[in-house]
């Protein structure tokens, strides 16, 4: 609901179970009143008293506008007053660059605002747009806002408007701004940080005077920062205690602050990352920012995740694709890497109809010259030296089993080693007279040009036309370097990376729509492009490539901070453990992949027999509890990062079934008696936990709990959990 009182000249926008109130003052800002638990418009001038009054400018003071560095802003100005980060900055033909935004006036619509070109909510029940007016120069910005009813998520983004007739530049143009005017310091914020095979690793800190800033600044969102902060109030716990969740809508490089003024005040803000970013806007034009999704939990780190898991599968993943259930996947890449023919890989697929499998993924190497990774990339027609018969021959061994197919690309990365680099050598990224940086021997196109991403889209559709294919992974190999294009005039080499950005949602949104069937799968050498943009386009994305049966607890347990189980494309892989070496037992394995859209990355033909029976089971099990996992709320019952034992379970969301997932991690003589409480439940319901035998009520199972298996190193359990009646 957004309610506007005339009153007050103030806004309160309420969901699910936040409000978040804004009004403007005496002085024409928009000033920042309230962030928190739901409120009704009657508390409006209880606000105004509280947050509203004391940091508002003077009004009889003609320099009032030096008072601003105290004031709670929806978009910090700059060069007037506010010495904390702006939100946007502008700079003129002459130099100058300096603003201060009053607002001018506002519409409330029904629904969600498009974003053209962007990912953005789906939609929404209402949206609110606020104009502001520079007082320094011709530009205009409409901040935007969009809730719903039945979300706790708060969508926000911003549009720069030139209403005069020079050309501005815009040199920061960040999607939203909060500041909190009362916390004096006691806040943590939690990011999530990582590597390649270390994704996401939740990472808290307390905050102190001066700017927390996660950035990325490699053209993705990346393996090392993911766009995603947390703040977290004293006191903030799994299931308890209020924190707040700023999620970028975008796959480029991004920045998010959290800025702790001298006076302790906190001011969050983030988006297109700012760092030597700069976009031209002729008189009439107008730039927006990619969305951001915040969102208020007074029931602590397991709330937050559960509201952004709900947002991103009824807002963000595409509904048809959202709903489809997922196929339990054979990949090749760990079989085979690039070494394969048509005898191993229909050994695979052989295989993989008599265990149960749905979907054959092929993987790197079926194109062009593509025997190793320094050729090939860009050529999209199959080798039919390697594979005789080309597509045709392994789809056909797929149907002939039952089986569909899948397979891999890299669309935006060019081999220099290739027809296409020889045809075009000027379409890679690449300024004269600078040697490139080659990563994994590749160079990545210029997606800034629509000449390339169409190119891309012809070669790739021609291969999705020509064959039966239900499944893409859409890959992606290396960072950006050398960020520049021949195509932009020197003055617009600031707008590259976001015009790179621009150009692979272009390309995302035109295969996603004229292949509406085909399920793609996002993948960045393992997780690094997992964030909310790509998920408008991918319902799942690869998590890692650690699949290690322990590493894997941590890398999903960070992920789901912000992510759906859904999103996690999580796979069986042999042992020792192609990234770390560990030898983990096979159910272990199983069981922690099964916490997402599960699949095998392994030579089917070279397990044992009792294994593949385990993996008849895994599949077995997993059909029982697909759309558990898919759909339902999630509770992190033991840390990873914190203990021995890893442990989650899914609840439906009707609370009459569960599934649970645990892994101990070190058989530890001294670790006994340890009781799990198990969460979700329905207090007054009596639940039956198969494995166990056991019938308790949910207020036993989460108040007096269960002890923890005891098992080996890595030993793992599954359980599940229905209501007696439902059994
Ligand atoms: C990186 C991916 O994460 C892997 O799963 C695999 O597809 C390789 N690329 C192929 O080059």
């Amino acid at each position: 609901m957004i309610c506007f009182s005339p009153k007050d000249n103030a806004f309160l926008l309420s969901g699910k179970q936040y409000s978040y109130c804004m009004y403007v003052n005496g002085a024409g800002f928009l000033q920042h009143l309230y962030y928190g638990k739901k409120l009704v418009p009657e508390d409006i001038p209880v606000l105004i008293a509280a947050h509203g009054k004391a940091s508002e400018p003077n009004l009889n003071d003609r320099d009032m506008d030096m008072y601003t560095s105290d004031m709670p802003s929806e978009c910090g100005s700059f060069g007037r007053g506010d010495f904390r980060s702006a939100t946007v900055i502008v700079g003129r033909e002459d130099g100058a660059a300096m603003s201060s935004f009053r607002y001018v006036s506002h519409l409330i619509v029904k629904g969600a605002l498009a974003l053209p070109g962007m990912p953005c909510a789906r939609r929404a029940d209402e949206s609110l747009i606020i104009t502001l007016r520079d007082s320094c120069s011709d530009t205009q910005v409409d901040l935007n806002y969009s809730v719903s009813e039945d979300s706790d998520i708060l969508v926000r983004s911003l549009t720069v408007r030139n209403v005069g007739k020079q050309t501005y530049e815009i040199k920061k143009a960040f999607s939203f701004c909060t500041d909190f005017p009362d916390t004096c310091g006691t806040y943590s914020a939690m990011r999530l940080s990582g590597a390649w095979a270390r994704e996401r690793a939740p990472v808290t800190a307390p905050l102190a005077e001066g700017t927390l800033r996660i950035e990325s600044t490699r053209g993705y969102s990346s393996h090392q920062m993911n766009p995603f902060l947390a703040l977290l109030s004293e006191g903030c716990q799994e299931e308890s205690g209020e924190c707040y969740g700023f999620a970028l809508l975008y796959s480029g490089s991004f920045a998010i602050t959290a800025e702790v003024t001298h006076n302790r005040y906190i001011r969050v803000q983030g988006g297109i990352n700012d760092y030597l970013f700069g976009w031209q806007l002729k008189g009439g034009e107008s730039f927006s920012t990619p969305q951001a999704a915040l969102c208020y939990s007074s029931e602590g780190l397991g709330g937050m995740s559960r509201a952004y898991h709900d947002f991103f599968r009824a807002y963000i993943i595409d509904p048809k694709r959202a709903r489809m259930r997922r196929p339990v996947v054979i990949n090749n890449w760990e079989a085979t890497y690039f070494d394969f023919d048509n005898e191993n890989l229909f050994a695979i697929i052989d295989e993989a109809a008599k265990l149960g499998i749905d979907t054959f993924v092929l993987d790197d190497g079926w194109f062009g010259k593509r025997d190793n990774d320094t050729a090939g990339l860009g050529d999209w027609f199959v080798n039919e030296n390697k594979l005789k018969g080309g597509l045709k021959a392994v789809i056909g061994r797929c149907k002939q089993n039952g089986l569909k197919f899948g397979l891999w690309f890299e669309p935006e990365m060019v081999s220099e080693d290739s027809n296409l680099f020889r045809a075009h050598p000027d379409w890679a990224i690449a300024k004269a007279g600078v040697s490139p940086c080659r990563s994994r021997s590749q160079l990545v196109l210029d997606f800034t040009r629509k000449e390339v991403v169409d190119y891309i889209f012809e070669a790739v559709s021609k291969v999705l036309s020509e064959n039966d294919i239900s499944y893409v992974k859409w890959d992606k190999n290396r960072d950006i370097t050398e960020n520049f294009s021949a195509s932009l005039p020197q003055d617009r080499q600031g707008e590259f990376l976001h015009r790179y950005t621009l150009g692979f949602y272009d390309l995302a949104q035109r295969l996603t729509s004229a292949f509406p069937n085909v399920l793609f799968e996002g993948c960045a050498g393992g997780g690094g492009r997992f964030d909310g943009g790509a998920l408008y386009y991918f319902p799942q994305i690869w998590t890692s490539d650690d699949t290690d049966g322990l590493e894997r607890t941590k890398i999903q347990w960070g992920t789901s901070m912000c992510y759906p189980l859904s999103s996690m494309s999580c796979h069986v892989s042999a042992c020792p453990n192609h990234q770390t070496h560990r030898t983990t037992p096979f159910a272990t394995r199983g069981a922690v992949a099964s916490l997402g859209a599960t699949g095998y990355e392994l030579d089917l033909t070279k397990l044992s027999d009792e294994e593949k029976e385990q993996v008849k089971a895994q599949i077995n099990n997993y059909k029982r509890i697909d759309e558990l996992v898919l759909k339902g709320d999630l509770y992190r019952l033991s840390d990873p990062f914190k203990g021995n034992y890893f442990c989650e379970m899914v609840v439906s969301k009707d609370k009459r079934e569960a599934y649970l997932v645990g892994e101990r991690f070190r058989g530890d003589p001294c670790d006994h008696n340890r009781v799990l409480k198990l969460q979700g439940l329905s207090e007054d319901k009596t639940y039956y936990i198969e494995e166990l035998r056991l019938a308790a009520s949910g207020a036993a199972l989460m108040g007096a709990g269960v002890l923890y298996p005891r098992l080996a190193d890595c030993g793992s359990w599954t359980w599940h959990i229905r209501e007696k009646d439902n059994v």
